[in-house]
Formats: C-alpha cells, sequence, structure tokens
C-alpha cells in the first residue's frame, strides 16, 4: 500500500491507473478503523481493479464543544489494518492541505432540508461539514465509486443528493452497519463509553428492533411508537436526541401506504453520541 499526503500524489497515482484503463473504488474515513470500516474496503474491492481510501478528521463537520480534539487518531493502527485489507493507496492529508486557505469563508455544499432535520438539527451545520469535504473528496480522488456505511444513514443520504443534483460522475454505495454481537452498531466512537455504559448501550439497537417488529405487525401510530422508544430509552440512562420513523427513500414523514421506512435514533450514552437505524419493509 502507498500513502499519500498531497493531492498532487494522489492525483498522479489515479491518473496512471485510469491511464491503464482500470477501476477506482473509494472509501472515506476519518480513521479510528474498526471492522465496519474494513467492510467498506471488502465491498470497494468487489466494485473496482484500485482501492482508495481516506483519513482524514474533517474540522469542518464538528460543531463547537463536538470531539474534534479528541476525535481518536490511531493511524499507525490504522495504515497495518488497510495493508492487510490490500488497499491499494491511502490518502491521508493535513488539514492545510484540505483547506489551505483555512475554513473560514470556504466554500460550502450545504443540500437543503435533509441536512436541518434529525441529526442535522442537533449538530448545525455538520451536513454542510460532510457534503463540503466529501465533494472535494470525490474530486480530488476522481472514483468510479464511493462506498458509505448504512449506520450514518441520514448521512449517505445527503450524499446521494448531492450527487445527484451536481452530477457528480460518480456511483454512491451504501453497505448495511455492522454490528457486534450484542446488536451495538460498530463506531469509533464506542469507545468513549465507560464498561457499565458498553452494557447498556445495545438497548438503543434493541428498541429501534422492537418498533421495526411493531411496524411490521401493522402497528401505524408511529408518534406513540416513537414517544415510547424514547421514554424507555431515556429511562434506561440514554439521553435521546430523537427517535424517528422516516421514509426510507427520502427521510420525509411518512405517508400512509409508504411501504420503505426506516426508524432511526440518536442519543447520548455517557461521552459517547449513539447513533442507529433500521430499515423495515412492510408487506402490502
Ligand atoms: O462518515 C465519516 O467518517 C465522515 O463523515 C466522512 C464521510 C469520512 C466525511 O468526513
Amino acid at each position: 500500500m502507498r500513502t499519500v499526503e498531497t493531492i498532487r500524489d494522489l492525483r498522479e497515482q489515479v491518473a496512471e491507473w485510469r491511464g491503464a484503463g482500470e477501476r477506482i473504488a473509494f472509501v472515506p474515513t476519518m480513521g479510528n478503523l474498526h471492522d465496519g470500516h474494513l467492510k467498506l474496503v471488502k465491498e470497494a474491492h468487489k466494485q473496482a481493479d484500485r482501492v482508495v481510501v481516506s483519513i482524514f478528521v474533517n474540522p469542518l463537520q464538528f460543531g463547537e464543544g463536538e470531539d474534534f480534539d479528541s476525535y481518536p487518531r490511531t493511524e499507525e493502527v490504522d495504515q497495518q489494518l488497510l495493508e492487510l485489507e490490500q488497499t491499494d493507496l491511502l490518502f491521508l492529508p493535513q488539514v492545510s492541505e484540505m483547506y489551505p486557505r483555512g475554513q473560514d469563508g470556504h466554500t460550502e455544499i450545504t443540500v437543503p432540508g435533509i441536512s436541518k432535520e434529525l441529526c442535522g438539527a442537533h449538530r448545525p451545520g455538520h451536513f454542510t461539514g460532510v457534503a463540503t469535504v466529501c465533494c472535494k473528496l470525490f474530486n480530488m480522488v476522481q472514483a468510479d465509486v464511493a462506498i458509505f456505511g448504512e449506520k450514518d444513514f441520514q448521512q449517505l443520504m445527503v450524499i446521494r443528493r448531492m450527487v445527484a443534483d451536481l452530477v457528480l460522475p460518480i456511483e454512491i454505495i451504501g453497505v448495511a452497519t455492522d454490528r457486534e454481537e450484542s446488536g451495538l452498531a460498530r463506531s469509533s466512537r464506542n469507545r468513549y463509553l465507560q464498561p457499565q455504559e458498553k452494557e447498556a448501550a445495545p438497548f438503543l439497537h434493541a428498541t429501534l428492533q422492537e418498533i421495526a417488529d411493531l411496524l411490521k405487525q401493522g402497528d401505524k401510530d408511529f408518534h406513540k411508537l416513537e414517544r415510547d422508544a424514547a421514554h424507555k430509552l431515556n429511562a434506561a440512562g440514554f439521553n435521546i436526541d430523537y427517535v424517528s420513523i422516516r421514509h426510507a427513500g427520502d427521510l420525509q414523514i411518512p405517508v400512509a401506504g409508504d411501504k420503505l421506512l426506516v426508524v432511526l435514533a440518536a442519543a447520548q450514552l455517557g461521552g459517547a453520541r449513539l447513533i442507529d437505524n433500521i430499515q423495515v419493509e412492510l408487506g402490502q
């Protein structure tokens, strides 16, 4: 695996592969890689001849008081893991490479509507930071396909919408959430959980699963399902941002007859902000 830190070196390498007619897959990450990320890399290998991974903790997507400074940076171990996954190229830029004129006043990409809801309502500016950095990374890497995890369901929607609206020449693929045996969705932020919180954390997924089961059994009182779940989670020590049942295609509030739903939640548990979701396909 080759590691490059500059856009110039990245472009040179990718251009060489493109010149040889090879197809390129790209996995953007913020590092501190876990099995969930490695699944994305495995999917990337299925999609293309060459796999490029980026590790960049993007300051633009962190709000004031969030964990930008403390976000785990474990590049050495990450590099070893990527090497084992036969990654072809790691792009590891400094902040100054990504934002040479600083972040203030930088051109921003905002996907309206969807960016302001759910996590967007609780993390103002977050999805603008994500869309902006992903657009830049897509332009830098010029891959044919990019792979994202479905754990960040809303992020995936924002990226898909940006790519469609701006006609970016890249295909976006979502990969199912990777879970620990307990059901807890794998996340770099799980390491902020104290042992007791780690034991409590799977209750988030269990609660979403319960809603999914009730929806499948025909329960249509979405508000009550959301309210009851939030109540239970709060009682179990979670500090809920939201539990919400949405249409899986566009994250709108579902209307009668919608068959593809997604149940999403975000909650603070101790020092970790956890997010999770389950997609539900209702029968005829
Ligand atoms: O999901 C992430 O790790 C980040 O939001 C991403 C897509 C790498 C953009 O910084």
